[in-house]
């Protein structure tokens, strides 16, 4: 039955590989209208995407077919919609305290709310020094270490709040690079240093090497006794925290039913309830509940999540898009694109379907990008004239946080040009009367025309919102969520599990004794050549 459904889309795809966007924009005068949504001050517009309202409308079939709707309520009743580990995935959860939650059939909204209550006190107490260090002074710095999911969302969110940022100075460390902690503590001072672990696991090989030599660099300078003062930390595993020397009151818990790259929500915050104060914290969960009301609420033809992930799927199945670029027309989302590869590409890069058999079509996209305007002095000119179409998100306010209406201008400016140069291009026609109009000999014209042709008909969506602030950002985040659990429902993938990185980690382990020249397993003979290389340049170290 969705085969033929999946037909009909192929044939319309065919039929609008035919047709340039500018067509489509001249056929239809209230394409803009049809073609955008809005939640509040968050508009999507879509209407530059490469979508015909057949298209459409056979895309709000599949999802029909698909059961879309029951499965985002499977979602939410906290069914085990995370089919290979037998978990339920209720980040939503943890950004509504007030609600009646249940974890396959177990009541959670009370503990979330209680954890909350108290992941926030210690931000505050933090924030007005009634929590200290051991020699009685204020935290002014705090240093953060996690990875992946228990880093990237409060880094990503602390540079885009940075207006509202009046507490510590925030530092997050996550490479087992030693560069990365030591870089990072050679300004700080260990009497006036809060270092939080955050790790689901709290066995993370990064974090824990991390957390170690931060714990050593505190007893260098204040002694064994004064290292519990320093510490906090946020994980699942309550043995591993108390085994590492956490007080138990300075330890914030969540729970499995919140997957890593979801938890930004959950205590994980705490850093950035730190430096941003519970008030603004609440704000961004209340933005993403927001969302997450319009998800559960709104009919399929009108629902943001719904209508962007199926555009997802339009983009990497019918257009055969393989990779998003996104740009934020927004220096402070500059760890969008990073934070969004871990959501989306951890997420939805499975081969295979719920059922364990090979998908037949393609899943998740790779997710790239850079803020803009940089970007447009970088990559652009492969957007806009390579061999591949690479789909745009777009993202701009429409007020700068600070009062630099004029940089705003041109930021919005460059926004709006850039998609609109992507959709309708410079026909080779329009160049050459371009050049003529300068008074170009026809040789020269006829030599530079296809070089500085714009071919156009290169799809985009935009997402405009009032300003950067923590409720808009809560929406865009949950908005990303929900997108893409809408595209894996689409694929009949799961999008909460991630064993695509374990194989890595465990040769990581079995090849650390062979790196440090320890005895260890015999490796391919590729690995064996780098590693007789390695060992051979180490020994020229002076
Ligand atoms: O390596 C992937 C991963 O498991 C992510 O999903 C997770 O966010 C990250 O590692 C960190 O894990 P933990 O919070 O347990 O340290």
């Amino acid at each position: 039955m969705s085969e033929s459904i999946w037909r009909e889309l192929e044939a319309e795809a065919e039929a609008l590989s035919k047709r340039h966007l500018r067509d489509l924009f001249e056929e239809e005068p209230g394409r803009f209208a049809a073609f955008s949504l809005s939640l509040g001050d968050l508009l999507a517009d879509f209407s530059k995407e490469k979508l015909s309202p057949h298209a459409l409308g056979l895309l709000f079939d599949l999802a029909k077919l698909k059961g879309l709707e029951a499965r985002r309520d499977a979602l939410f009743a906290g069914e085990a919609v995370n089919v290979t580990e037998r978990r339920a995935a209720l980040h939503m959860a943890a950004r509504d305290p007030e609600g009646d939650f249940e974890a396959g059939g177990e009541p959670v909204s009370a503990a979330v709310a209680e954890t909350q209550e108290r992941f926030l006190a210690f931000a505050e107490a933090v924030r007005t020094g009634a929590v200290r260090g051991s020699t009685g002074e204020r935290f002014t710095d705090v240093i953060s270490i996690g990875i992946g999911g228990s880093d990237l969302g409060p880094v990503m969110a602390t540079k885009a709040l940075s207006p509202w940022h009046d507490g510590p100075r925030l530092h997050y460390v996550s490479n087992v690079d030693g560069s990365h902690l030591a870089d990072t503590v050679k300004t700080l001072d260990p009497a006036r240093t809060l270092v939080i672990v955050q790790s689901k696991t709290f066995t993370t090989v990064e974090t824990m090497t991390n957390a170690r030599s931060a714990l050593a660099w505190l007893e260098a300078a204040l002694g064994k006794e004064a290292l519990s003062d320093h510490l906090a930390a946020v994980s699942t595993n309550l043995e591993a925290t108390a085994a590492f020397g956490v007080p138990d009151e300075r330890v914030f818990g969540f729970w499995e039913w919140i997957g890593g790259r979801y938890s930004l929500w959950s205590a994980i915050g705490l850093p950035l309830a730190i430096a941003l104060g519970a008030g603004p914290f609440r704000e961004m969960l209340a933005g993403a509940l927001a969302l997450d009301t319009h998800f559960r609420q709104a009919p399929l033809e009108a629902n943001l999540p719904m209508v962007l992930g199926l555009i997802g799927v339009w983009r990497r199945n019918l257009l055969g898009c393989g990779s998003v670029a996104v740009i934020p027309y927004d220096e402070r989302l500059s760890r969008l694109p990073a934070y969004l590869q871990q959501l989306v590409m951890e997420s939805n890069g499975k081969r295979v379907t719920l059922e364990g058999k090979p998908l037949e079509r393609a899943s998740g996209p790779v997710v790239w990008g850079e803020p803009g305007t940089n970007a447009q002095h970088s990559f652009f000119q492969l957007l806009h004239q390579g061999t591949d179409v690479i789909p745009v998100d777009f993202l701009l306010a429409a007020e700068p946080t600070e009062a630099s209406q004029a940089h705003h201008a041109i930021l919005a400016a460059n926004c709006l040009a850039q998609s609109k140069a992507l959709a309708f291009g410079l026909s080779e026609k329009e160049v050459r009367a371009q050049i003529a109009e300068k008074g170009v000999e026809a040789a020269e014209i006829e030599r530079l025309a296809p070089h500085r042709t714009f071919p156009g008909d290169r799809p985009s969506s935009t997402l405009l919102y009032r300003r950067l602030d923590p409720p808009t950002l809560g929406k865009l985040i949950a908005l990303y969520e929900h997108k893409t659990f809408v595209e894996a429902a689409l694929w009949d993938i799961n999008p909460f599990d991630q064993w695509g990185v374990e194989l890595g980690k465990a040769q990581a382990s079995t090849l650390t004794p062979r790196v440090e020249g320890e005895g260890g397993e015999e490796q391919d003979g590729s690995t064996e050549g780098l590693l007789s290389h390695f060992h051979g340049l180490r020994k020229k170290t002076p």
